[in-house]
């Protein structure tokens, strides 16, 4: 029989049961619920409200529940309904009658509230630190490549040389911000809905201080409606871990571009990538494509989240229950992305040769040559103007700027004297390029230091 039979005169269809249980995908939050039921039943104690040796009955019933789950002398019952009352109803057939106390003051409403807070805050801490992991590597491999000039890309096509220091840079930045996002959501979970009971509070005179302040929490929420309703907590988690997946989406698709034969810039190492059942000669970078394709499951996860929660009244709605399995589901998914992707960028080759090979080939250091015009007085738009001149010259004649000969050059305009062979060679162009945030060494180098200087904070 149900715990809360009282007012039913049927037993509940098995299909209903099925339906109606959550004890699946609930159940990994046993630990956090055993410790809000702590919490809570030495609060009704101090409080008088029971009495103390059942509230020691409760702790010591709890702690044998908590320490036999997980060594799995216990397993969970498929047929509760879900990991609330499965706790419950295990304490009660281990101690008798104090068990049924500790429910006092106390709803599914409130405790699910808190067991998603308390679980979500502790998954926020991991993400962050495998993040944290991630930028730390990216620090690590920039700091190799300050002087490995690579081709800076816009829409795809070569367009300015930048250094790979600089292009891994800036993914340590994005990645520097979700952490950011995942402190800011993990934020607003310190509070505590424990004490709103089924969404009106309780008669009993409860301490909210007192158990927010013994589980850790800054304060209690402070509307009990809000408080056992909210899953903002969990929309800002799965929003962050979105965004997270997304640059990492971004990056695979880099990682997945470098490592075919029309690009060549990384080879992944042998124990992160894959093979074909057919093609003897392929070596595919499945981790990079698989984080790629598991961005729009996450994506899916928010919009759960979002939808679900779209139009629903006040308080507590079943519909709630809809919560778990898509945020455990984000959370899961980017901790095991982050877990494989950071191993797989520590072992990459890097192969500079192509990467310099494939930028002394596009033309990029043609800004440099317009650049080069202008310092010399001639205005930036004929500048402009002369050098696609001389790049459509080149093109014509199988020649890069850098082998185009002088008399090309003074043909095109008399501003161009010897030195232009200096000022266009892609060392240079990248060396010159000294503002801050850009791809010389110099400034590359500040742009690391500020990272490691986030990372000593974080
Ligand atoms: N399993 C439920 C959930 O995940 C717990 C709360 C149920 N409350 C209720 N009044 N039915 O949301």
């Amino acid at each position: 029989m149900k715990m809360w039979a009282g007012r039913f005169s049927k037993e509940v269809d098995d299909r209903v049961n099925d339906f109606n249980s959550s004890i699946r995908f609930d159940c990994r939050m046993y630990e956090q619920d055993i410790k809000g039921s702590l919490a809570h039943a030495a609060m009704l104690a101090a409080q008088g409200i029971i009495p103390q040796e059942d509230a020691d009955a409760i702790a010591a019933g709890l702690e044998g529940v908590l320490a036999d789950l997980k060594s799995g002398a216990l397993v969970f019952d498929p047929g509760a309904e879900d990991i609330h009352m499965f706790v419950e109803a295990e304490l009660t057939k281990r101690i008798g009658g104090a068990g049924k106390r500790l429910h006092t003051a106390r709803s599914r409403n409130d405790q699910v509230a808190l067991d998603l807070r308390l679980t979500l805050r502790e998954e926020a801490k991991e993400i962050k630190a495998l993040l944290l992991a991630l930028i730390s590597e990216l620090r690590d491999r920039a700091a190799e490549h300050l002087d490995t000039v690579m081709p800076g890309y816009t829409h795809l096509q070569r367009a300015q040389p930048v250094t790979f220091a600089h292009h891994l840079a800036a993914y340590a930045n994005m990645f520097l911000r979700d952490v950011g996002r995942v402190s800011d959501a993990a934020g607003r979970m310190e509070f505590c809905p424990l004490g709103s009971g089924a969404l009106a509070g309780t008669t009993y005179p409860i301490d909210r201080q007192r158990t927010a302040a013994a589980l850790g929490f800054t304060a209690p929420t402070a509307n009990s409606l809000d408080g056992v309703s909210d899953r903002d907590f969990c929309i800002e988690l799965a929003n962050a871990i979105a965004v997270i997946m997304m640059h990492l989406s971004r990056f695979s698709e880099e990682i997945v571009a470098w490592c075919s034969w029309e690009f060549k810039f990384i080879e992944l190492d042998d124990a992160f990538a894959t093979g074909s059942s057919i093609m003897p000669q392929k070596k595919n970078p499945d981790v990079a494509e698989l984080v790629r394709g598991k961005t729009g499951r996450v994506y899916g996860d928010l919009m759960t989240l979002l939808t679900m929660m779209k139009g629903l009244p006040l308080a507590y709605n079943k519909d709630m229950q809809e919560d778990k399995e898509a945020v455990f589901d984000a959370v899961d998914t980017v901790k095991l992305c982050l877990k494989t992707f950071t191993p797989m960028l520590h072992t990459m080759t890097v192969l500079k040769e192509n990467m310099r090979a494939a930028a002394a080939k596009g033309f990029i250091n043609a800004t440099d040559c317009a650049d080069y015009l202008t310092k010399k007085g001639v205005p930036f738009r004929d500048a402009y103007k002369i050098t696609g001149g001389l790049v459509a010259e080149c093109i014509r004649r199988g020649l890069t700027l850098e082998t185009l000969p002088l008399e090309d050059y003074r043909a095109a305009s008399g501003a161009f004297a010897e030195d232009v062979y200096g000022a266009i060679n892609l060392e240079t162009c990248v060396k010159g390029r000294l503002s801050e945030g850009g791809p010389s060494p110099d400034a590359v180098e500040k742009q690391l230091a500020l990272i490691a200087k986030f990372l000593e904070e974080n």
